[in-house]
């Protein structure tokens, strides 16, 4: 592997060779190994046997949002415990539990992503009240969630 430090590569290399260039985030790293590390950490855990088939499915990004919490044994950890739908044994509520705590995280994580997020309109009309309950200031912050979520 050999990437381009300081300021980067010589610009005909860019123009006459590469086949395609990949930005991983508006940030600047020092040079191209992390993000070359980076892009086949994501890619290589996609083929096939990798993982367990259903794994991909929920994770963050699958289906427009960040990823619902994750709780393992034991039920109580110091003290802390597993939500008790966790332990119901019913599916559906679990997945409706999912489900929202997916879009509650997204909603205060990474607001932008609803915009494009395949919501119901249930779905939508608690993230619309959610942006009225978190009304800040002038009304500014809703606005802006407003155009964000169209
Ligand atoms: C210090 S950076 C150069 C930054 C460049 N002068 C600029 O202002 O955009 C050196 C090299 O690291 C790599 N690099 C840095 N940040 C990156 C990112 N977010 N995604 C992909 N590659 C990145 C690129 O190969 C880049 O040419």
């Amino acid at each position: 592997m050999n990437c381009g430090h300081y300021e980067g590569v010589d610009e005909r290399v860019r123009t006459g060779l590469v086949t395609d260039e990949i930005s991983i985030g508006d940030y600047v790293l020092g040079g191209g190994e992390i993000p070359a590390m980076a892009i086949v950490d994501a890619v290589a855990r996609l083929l096939p046997g990798a993982m367990d088939e259903e794994s991909g499915h929920e994770e963050s990004h699958a289906a427009g949002l960040l990823e619902y919490p994750q709780y393992t044994r034991p039920a109580t950890f110091r003290g802390l415990e597993v939500p008790p739908i966790l332990l119901s044994g019913n599916h559906q509520a679990v997945a409706k539990w999912r489900r929202e705590q997916a879009l509650r995280r997204t909603f205060e994580r990474r607001p932008d992503l609803l915009a494009a997020a395949p919501l119901t309109n249930a779905e939508r009309a608690l993230v619309e009240q959610w942006m009225a309950e978190n009304r800040v200031g002038d009304g500014t912050y809703l606005d802006d969630m407003d155009k964000r979520i169209g």
